[in-house]
């Protein structure tokens, strides 16, 4: 069977959330309101409304003021993150730290600019001060400064950890310490089921090398292919120089902008709740199905589950057994930064129907029993060792 069934591959948003009537009823609105705008190029710095929109999301959230000035609308994240690591690579085989288990679209964007990664390891709270501190000795040592860290520290991809604050601050002074800017990835900022809400490392980082990264697809839709870029002088002047497109999608950014102009609580107040709920049959399905051979995360905001296999696990055979079954997971090695086959897979739970997870998770489970050589309990209680 080829057909998916069951699609927890890619992090997407809840299709049945999505605000269909009010994005007709904004885009009505703004094309005849911006035509002549519409018209022209947008610019390297891109729609005023719509970075208007986002400084109040991330003004209002981290209780700071950000100039709207400051922001650089970009077609996704994913182009938020190819800029600002063009703008800050000076030659190939250039240093970064990355977290050991990352975003597959930024290890492979890092991959073709040849830029060489060192990966931090991971707990529950994200990357580990004492291994990066302990890299960063070390390449000093060698005469050699990464370029930036790059950390999405908050509902980390794939893990779903959030780092806490005081670990924030630790890896500021560090960064500091020996002089590398953060890239700091939040992409999914405000995809919160509940709990505290940690502060984004720029609101904490004073630095005015520290750069942002938000977006648009995970509290809206990736679709729309619209994310944002904070940076303050001169770190801006540095990134919109290696703009070349004349800008980002003004027609989408208009339709956003106007959707939001009240802010972005509303439509998250909508499609979180729906999000949660399917993280928690999600877990709770693993819980029934698993829980004597897998350990996994229980995210408190974004949109995954990281599930770590029995060491008995052929994952060649796992992957064919779901692909046979209808179960579409991401594996491990699609997230670790030098492509290692590690026993651990990625739920994505954000698209798929209630019923979808309810008994996906059974299938997946199943596949995971037939894939292993032996019928034994689990070896281990953590996630890491
Ligand atoms: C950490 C992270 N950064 C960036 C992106 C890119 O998202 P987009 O370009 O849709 O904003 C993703 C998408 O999954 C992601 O997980």
């Amino acid at each position: 069977m080829s057909n998916i069934l069951y699609d927890f591959g890619v992090g997407r948003s809840d299709p049945s959330t999505f605000p269909t009537q009010a994005l007709q009823a904004a885009a009505v609105k703004v094309i005849a309101e911006q035509a002549e705008e519409l018209t022209m190029y947008p610019g390297g710095l891109g729609h005023a409304g719509l970075r208007e929109a986002m400084a109040k999301r991330e003004g209002d959230r981290e209780g700071v003021r950000i100039d709207p000035d400051h922001l650089i609308i970009t077609n996704g994240s994913m182009q938020a993150v190819t800029l600002t690591a063009e703008a800050l690579q000076e030659d190939k085989g250039d240093t970064v730290l990355v977290e050991e288990f990352s975003y597959p679209g930024t290890l492979g964007a890092y991959r073709s600019l040849n830029l060489e990664m060192i990966g931090i390891k991971l707990d529950e709270g994200g990357m580990r001060i004492d291994h990066m501190e302990e890299q960063l000795e070390r390449l000093e040592q060698q005469g050699r400064r990464p370029k930036f860290i790059y950390a999405i520290s908050t509902y980390q991809n794939p893990t779903g950890f959030v780092m806490p604050k005081s670990r924030r601050q630790e890896m500021i002074d560090l960064a500091a310490k020996y002089q590398v800017p953060i890239v700091e990835d939040n992409c999914y900022a405000d995809v919160h089921y509940e709990g505290d809400v940690e502060p984004a490392l720029f609101a904490l980082d004073d630095r005015p090398e520290h750069i942002y990264i938000g977006s648009l697809s995970k509290i809206l839709a990736p679709g729309l292919r619209l994310g944002y870029i904070y940076a303050r002088p001169p770190m801006l002047e540095k990134i919109l120089a290696r703009r070349h497109d004349a800008g980002s999608n003004y027609l989408a950014s208009a339709i956003a902008a106007e959707f939001y102009k009240d802010g972005i609580q509303a439509h998250a107040d909508v499609a979180n709740p729906v999000l949660k709920n399917k993280r928690d049959l999600t877990t709770a399905g693993l819980a029934a199905e698993a829980e004597d051979i897998c350990v996994w995360s229980n995210p408190v905001g974004g949109l995954f589950v990281w599930v770590r296999l029995p060491d008995d696990v052929d994952q060649p055979k796992l992957n064919k057994l779901a692909g046979e079954n209808g179960f579409k997971f991401l594996p491990g090695i699609a997230f670790h930064y030098q492509n290692k086959n590690v026993p651990y897979i990625r739920l994505a739970f954000g698209h798929l129907t209630e019923s979808q997870i309810e008994q996906g998770i059974p299938v997946l489970a199943r596949c995971i029993r037939e894939a292993r050589t032996s019928n034994e309990r689990r070896s281990f209680d953590r996630l890491f060792d």
